[in-house]
C-alpha cells in the first residue's frame, strides 16, 4: 500500500485533500499493522462560499468494513455525495463511518436520505436546532428502498456535531452495525488549530466473533445494562495511531459508543484541556485530570505536542465507568455494589510525534461567549419539573412511563420561547446519560436523593465538566441533576432519552411538547 491509501485506512476525517485522495483509492489496507496515520489529516475543509446553499444525497446501506486489519466484517454505513455546493462539504471517512459532513453556520442544507437497508431507518442530527419535521424522529422512519427529504438552516455555533438513524426499536442495532458519521459546523471562531491540526476520534467499542462478524446483544444483560463491546474502536478501527506534528492540535472527541461511558486520560498523567462541549465552545478551557465522556457527548480537547521529542509516544486511555449500585430491583440481576468504581484503562488511539520542527502555540484567552440563559430566566426557578428515572420489570422508566409515540403528559408540555428547569432524579441502579433534542442547556446543580453511590463518583467527578452548553448529561445513581433548558421557538415534538441505545430502544424515551 501506498502512504496516501494507507492514510486513507484510517478513518480520519478532514479536508479536501483527504477527500482527493480516498476518491483515488478507497479500499482499506490489509497491512496487519495498526491502523496508521502517516501524515497528518490534510486541511481542514476551507469552503468556498459561506452563503452557498448545499444538496447532497446520503444513503445508508449494508456494505464491508476492516475493523480489525485483514478481517472482513459485515457492516452497515452512510455513504453520501454532494449534488449541488462545495465538493469538499462531504469527506469520506475510510471506515464504516458515515462521511464527515462540514457545512457552515446560517447554511440552508438539503439532504435527500435513502434507505437501502433490509429494515425501516431515519436520520436524527444529534445537537442541531431544527423544527420538528427535520429532526429524524422515530414517527418519520422510512421504509427499506423509500426516501426522506430534508431541508433546513443550520442554526447552530460552529462545533462538533453528529449523525445516527433513530428509528424506534432499532436505533442502537443500526448504530452499532456503523451508522454513525460526524457533522462539523463552520463559522466565526477564534484561532484554534485548524487544517491538518484539527482532528476527530469518534470512540466506540464492538465485539468482534472468531468469524470476524460483529456479535451483539448476546445476553439478557447487555439489553438491560446496556452493550459494551469487548474491544474498543476508534474512527471505525482497532489500534487507531496517528502521527502528529510538534505543533498544537484540536482533537475533536465523539463517544459514539452505544453504551460506554468513558473515563479518558492521557498516558503521561499531564490534564486533558477542554475548550468545548458538546458543540459548543466553553467560555475558556477547563483542565481535568481525566475526562469522562457519555454515549453521544462531544468534547474538544486542545494539545500542544511542541513539547514532545520526535518519536515520541502518548495513548489516549479509556476506562468503562460502568456500575450497578445496589440490586437490581426485581430484575433477577446481580447486586454489585456502586460503593467503588475500579478505572481499568485501555488505549483508544496513539499518538506519536513525528520529527518536525517544533512550533508551540498558545490557546487564546477566551473562547466562547457564557450562555445567555440561567436559572434566574427560568419560568419555575423555586419548582423544577421532576423527571424520575428508574429501573424495574427488567426496563427503565422515565416518570414511570415509556416510549408512546408523538405523545406528551403534562409535566412534558412547555412554552416555546421559554427557560424550564427540570430535575433528572436518578432512582435507578444504574447510571443514565439523558439527552434532550435541539436543546442545548446547561447543568444548574447536581445532588443526592441516596448517596450510596457516591463513592464510585468521586473516582470520576473531576472529570465531569458542566460550566458550558451540554445536549447530553450523565446522571448517576442517586443523583439529582438540575438543567435550565431554553425551549426555543420551534414547536412540536421533540424527543428527550437516555442515550444508551438499548435503553432508548427498550422505552426509556419521552417527547416534549413546545406549544
Ligand atoms: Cu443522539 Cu435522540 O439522539
Ligand atoms: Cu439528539
Ligand atoms: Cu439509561
Amino acid at each position: 500500500m501506498n502512504e496516501i491509501s494507507r492514510r486513507d485506512a484510517l478513518g480520519l476525517f478532514f479536508g479536501a485533500g483527504a477527500a482527493l485522495a480516498i476518491s483515488a483509492c478507497s479500499s482499506t489496507a490489509p497491512t496487519g499493522e495498526p491502523a496508521r496515520s502517516t501524515t497528518t489529516m490534510g486541511p481542514a475543509a476551507e469552503l468556498d462560499d459561506a452563503t452557498r446553499d448545499l444538496t447532497l444525497k446520503l444513503w445508508a446501506e449494508p456494505t464491508t468494513a476492516e475493523i480489525t486489519p485483514g478481517v472482513t466484517t459485515d457492516v452497515y454505513s452512510f455513504g453520501a455525495e454532494v449534488v449541488d455546493g462545495d465538493p469538499a462539504s462531504v469527506v469520506p471517512s475510510g471506515s464504516y463511518l458515515g462521511p464527515t459532513l462540514h457545512v457552515r453556520t446560517g447554511q440552508r442544507v438539503r439532504i435527500t436520505f435513502e434507505n437501502r437497508l433490509p429494515d425501516e431507518s431515519i436520520v436524527h442530527w444529534h445537537g442541531l436546532v431544527v423544527p420538528q419535521d427535520q429532526d429524524g424522529q422515530p414517527s418519520d422512519a422510512v421504509g427499506p428502498g423509500a426516501t426522506y427529504d430534508y431541508d433546513f438552516v443550520i442554526d447552530n455555533p460552529p462545533g462538533t456535531y453528529w449523525y445516527h438513524p433513530h428509528p424506534h426499536g432499532r436505533t442502537g442495532e443500526q448504530v452499532y452495525r456503523g451508522l454513525a458519521g460526524l457533522l462539523i459546523i463552520h463559522g466565526d471562531e477564534p484561532q484554534l488549530p485548524s487544517g491538518d491540526n484539527d482532528l476527530a476520534l469518534v470512540l466506540q467499542d464492538r465485539t468482534l466473533g472468531s468469524d470476524g462478524q460483529l456479535r451483539y446483544l448476546n445476553t439478557m444483560h447487555d439489553q438491560m445494562a446496556g452493550f459494551v463491546g469487548a474491544t474498543l474502536v476508534t474512527n471505525g478501527v482497532t489500534n487507531l495511531t496517528v502521527d502528529v506534528r510538534r505543533e498544537p492540535y484540536r482533537i475533536r472527541l465523539l463517544n459514539g459508543a452505544n453504551s460506554r461511558t468513558q473515563y479518558l486520560t492521557w498516558s503521561d498523567g499531564q490534564a486533558l484541556t477542554a475548550i468545548a462541549t458538546d458543540g459548543t465552545l466553553l467560555p475558556e478551557s477547563v483542565d481535568v485530570d481525566g475526562l469522562v465522556l457519555t454515549p453521544a457527548q462531544r468534547t474538544d480537547l486542545w494539545i500542544d505536542f511542541s513539547t514532545f521529542e520526535p518519536g515520541q509516544q502518548i495513548d489516549l486511555l479509556s476506562s468503562d465507568t460502568f456500575i450497578e449500585s445496589g440490586a437490581m430491583m426485581g430484575s433477577g440481576m446481580g447486586s454489585g455494589m456502586g460503593s467503588t468504581l475500579d478505572l481499568i484503562p485501555s488505549v483508544a488511539a496513539t499518538f506519536v510525534v513525528t520529527d518536525s520542527e517544533s512550533r508551540p502555540g498558545s490557546l487564546p484567552e477566551s473562547l466562547g461567549t457564557a450562555p445567555t440563559f440561567g436559572v434566574a430566566d427560568a419560568v419555575n426557578p423555586s419548582a423544577s419539573k421532576e423527571v424520575t428515572l428508574s429501573t424495574r420489570r427488567a426496563t427503565h422508566w422515565i416518570n414511570n412511563s415509556q416510549w408512546e409515540g408523538r405523545a406528551a403528559n403534562d409535566v412534558e408540555t412547555v412554552k416555546a420561547n421559554t427557560v424550564e428547569l427540570w430535575e433528572f432524579v436518578n432512582q435507578s441502579p444504574m447510571a443514565h446519560p439523558m439527552h434532550l433534542h435541539g436543546r442545548p442547556f446547561l447543568v444548574t446543580s447536581r445532588s443526592w436523593d441516596d448517596d450510596s453511590a457516591a463513592g464510585s463518583w468521586a473516582a470520576i467527578e473531576s472529570g465531569i465538566i458542566d460550566s458550558g452548553l451540554r445536549d447530553t448529561v450523565l446522571v448517576w445513581p442517586g443523583q439529582r441533576v438540575q438543567i435550565a433548558v431554553s425551549f426555543g421557538d420551534h414547536l412540536g415534538y421533540f424527543l428527550y432519552h437516555c442515550h444508551i441505545l438499548e435503553h432508548e430502544d427498550s422505552g426509556m424515551m419521552r417527547n416534549f411538547h413546545v406549544t
